[in-house]
Protein backbone atom coordinates (compact mmCIF):
# COMPACT_ATOMS: atom_id res chain seq x y z
CA UNK A 1 0.00 0.00 0.00
CA UNK A 2 1.67 3.58 -0.79
CA UNK A 3 1.75 5.84 2.12
CA UNK A 4 -1.26 8.04 0.39
CA UNK A 5 -3.49 5.25 0.99
CA UNK A 6 -2.57 4.86 4.47
CA UNK A 7 -5.82 4.54 6.03
CA UNK A 8 -6.95 7.64 8.53
CA UNK A 9 -7.80 4.67 11.47
CA UNK A 10 -6.06 3.57 14.79
CA UNK A 11 -6.44 0.03 15.92
CA UNK A 12 -7.12 0.50 20.14
CA UNK A 13 -6.39 -2.92 21.65
CA UNK A 14 -7.40 -3.71 25.06
CA UNK A 15 -6.12 -6.72 26.96
CA UNK A 16 -7.51 -9.36 29.36
CA UNK A 17 -9.23 -7.89 32.46
CA UNK A 18 -9.22 -4.82 30.82
CA UNK A 19 -12.87 -4.66 30.61
CA UNK A 20 -13.53 -4.35 34.13
CA UNK A 21 -11.03 -0.89 34.61
CA UNK A 22 -12.68 1.08 37.14
CA UNK A 23 -13.70 -1.91 39.22
CA UNK A 24 -10.70 -3.44 39.18
CA UNK A 25 -8.08 -2.60 42.19
CA UNK A 26 -8.52 1.06 41.96
CA UNK A 27 -5.55 1.93 43.93
CA UNK A 28 -3.27 0.40 40.92
CA UNK A 29 -5.64 1.00 37.81
CA UNK A 30 -8.07 4.05 38.97
CA UNK A 31 -11.46 4.66 38.63
CA UNK A 32 -12.04 5.04 34.80
CA UNK A 33 -13.62 2.60 33.09
CA UNK A 34 -12.62 0.76 29.25
CA UNK A 35 -15.73 3.23 28.00
CA UNK A 36 -13.45 5.90 28.92
CA UNK A 37 -10.28 5.09 27.97
CA UNK A 38 -12.08 4.43 24.38
CA UNK A 39 -13.67 7.90 24.61
CA UNK A 40 -10.23 9.41 25.17
CA UNK A 41 -8.49 7.61 21.97
CA UNK A 42 -11.13 8.64 19.92
CA UNK A 43 -11.40 12.15 20.64
CA UNK A 44 -7.15 12.34 20.60
CA UNK A 45 -7.42 10.75 17.39
CA UNK A 46 -10.27 13.05 15.83
CA UNK A 47 -8.37 15.79 16.80
CA UNK A 48 -5.56 14.52 13.90
CA UNK A 49 -8.37 13.66 11.45
CA UNK A 50 -8.11 9.65 12.92
CA UNK A 51 -10.67 7.76 13.40
CA UNK A 52 -10.18 4.12 15.32
CA UNK A 53 -11.42 0.63 15.81
CA UNK A 54 -11.83 -0.89 19.77
CA UNK A 55 -11.12 -4.17 20.21
CA UNK A 56 -11.02 -4.97 23.97
CA UNK A 57 -11.36 -9.20 24.64
CA UNK A 58 -10.34 -11.77 27.01
CA UNK A 59 -9.41 -14.15 24.41
CA UNK A 60 -6.21 -14.27 22.86
CA UNK A 61 -7.40 -15.47 19.38
CA UNK A 62 -9.66 -12.42 19.41
CA UNK A 63 -6.47 -9.82 19.68
CA UNK A 64 -4.44 -12.08 17.04
CA UNK A 65 -7.33 -11.34 14.71
CA UNK A 66 -8.23 -7.92 15.11
CA UNK A 67 -4.69 -7.12 14.46
CA UNK A 68 -4.06 -9.08 11.33
CA UNK A 69 -7.42 -7.16 10.27
CA UNK A 70 -6.09 -4.30 10.88
CA UNK A 71 -3.17 -4.76 8.46
CA UNK A 72 -5.49 -3.55 5.42
CA UNK A 73 -7.89 -1.33 7.87
CA UNK A 74 -5.35 1.03 10.11
CA UNK A 75 -2.26 2.95 10.31
CA UNK A 76 -1.23 2.00 13.89
CA UNK A 77 -1.62 0.01 16.53
CA UNK A 78 -2.48 1.21 20.19
CA UNK A 79 -2.11 -1.63 22.68
CA UNK A 80 -2.36 -2.23 26.44
CA UNK A 81 -1.73 -6.53 26.35
CA UNK A 82 -2.50 -6.73 30.02
CA UNK A 83 -1.72 -9.90 31.30
CA UNK A 84 -0.48 -11.12 27.87
CA UNK A 85 2.42 -8.69 27.81
CA UNK A 86 4.29 -10.79 29.78
CA UNK A 87 3.44 -14.04 28.37
CA UNK A 88 2.43 -13.97 24.46
CA UNK A 89 4.90 -14.43 22.07
CA UNK A 90 2.07 -14.91 19.65
CA UNK A 91 0.80 -11.21 19.90
CA UNK A 92 4.65 -10.41 19.32
CA UNK A 93 4.15 -12.24 16.08
CA UNK A 94 1.12 -11.05 15.41
CA UNK A 95 2.47 -7.31 15.82
CA UNK A 96 5.28 -8.14 13.83
CA UNK A 97 3.57 -9.98 11.15
CA UNK A 98 1.33 -7.11 10.18
CA UNK A 99 4.19 -4.49 10.13
CA UNK A 100 2.34 -1.53 11.40
CA UNK A 101 3.83 1.12 13.79
CA UNK A 102 3.50 0.06 17.46
CA UNK A 103 2.40 1.98 20.83
CA UNK A 104 2.60 -0.38 23.71
CA UNK A 105 0.47 1.28 26.63
CA UNK A 106 0.16 0.33 30.34
CA UNK A 107 -1.90 2.18 32.72
CA UNK A 108 0.23 1.13 35.84
CA UNK A 109 3.95 1.63 36.30
CA UNK A 110 4.86 -2.24 35.43
CA UNK A 111 8.41 -1.84 36.71
CA UNK A 112 7.29 -0.47 39.99
CA UNK A 113 4.98 -3.78 40.77
CA UNK A 114 5.40 -7.30 41.05
CA UNK A 115 9.15 -8.69 39.16
CA UNK A 116 7.49 -10.28 36.42
CA UNK A 117 5.66 -7.24 34.84
CA UNK A 118 9.09 -5.99 34.24
CA UNK A 119 9.17 -8.41 30.99
CA UNK A 120 7.32 -7.27 28.25
CA UNK A 121 7.24 -9.82 24.78
CA UNK A 122 5.84 -6.58 22.91
CA UNK A 123 7.96 -3.96 24.31
CA UNK A 124 11.45 -4.84 21.41
CA UNK A 125 9.07 -4.88 19.08
CA UNK A 126 7.13 -1.79 19.57
CA UNK A 127 7.92 1.77 18.62
CA UNK A 128 7.54 3.17 21.90
CA UNK A 129 6.13 2.50 25.58
CA UNK A 130 4.52 4.47 28.31
CA UNK A 131 3.90 3.14 31.77
CA UNK A 132 2.66 4.65 34.46
CA UNK A 133 0.75 7.76 33.11
CA UNK A 134 -2.98 6.66 33.62
CA UNK A 135 -5.23 6.61 30.67
CA UNK A 136 -3.39 9.70 29.92
CA UNK A 137 -1.16 7.11 28.37
CA UNK A 138 -3.20 6.51 25.70
CA UNK A 139 -3.62 9.62 24.11
CA UNK A 140 0.19 10.66 24.17
CA UNK A 141 0.23 7.03 22.59
CA UNK A 142 -2.12 8.39 19.96
CA UNK A 143 -0.30 11.55 19.67
CA UNK A 144 3.04 10.10 19.39
CA UNK A 145 2.05 7.74 16.54
CA UNK A 146 0.20 10.01 14.63
CA UNK A 147 3.71 11.62 14.80
CA UNK A 148 6.08 9.26 13.89
CA UNK A 149 3.65 8.66 10.49
CA UNK A 150 4.40 12.06 9.46
CA UNK A 151 1.23 13.46 9.57
CA UNK A 152 -0.08 17.60 9.91
CA UNK A 153 -3.06 17.35 12.03
CA UNK A 154 -6.17 17.67 10.13
CA UNK A 155 -7.74 21.43 8.95
C1 LIG B 1 -1.37 -3.54 32.66
C2 LIG B 1 -0.23 -4.13 33.46
C3 LIG B 1 -0.20 -5.64 33.35
O1 LIG B 1 0.86 -6.18 34.12
C4 LIG B 1 -1.51 -6.22 33.87
O2 LIG B 1 -1.52 -7.63 33.71
C5 LIG B 1 -2.71 -5.60 33.25
C6 LIG B 1 -2.71 -4.15 33.02
C7 LIG B 1 -1.49 -2.01 32.84
O3 LIG B 1 -2.23 -1.40 32.08
O4 LIG B 1 -0.89 -1.45 33.76
O5 LIG B 1 -3.69 -6.26 33.00
O6 LIG B 1 -1.12 -3.77 31.28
Amino acid sequence: MSIHARPRRLLLVNGPNLNLLGTREPAIYGSTTLADVEQVVAVTAAEFGYEITAVQSNHEGVLLDAIHEARSSCAAVVINPGALTHTSVALRDALTGVGLPVAEVHISNVHRREEFRSHSFISGIADFVVAGAGIHGYAFAVQQLIRTLGEPPAP
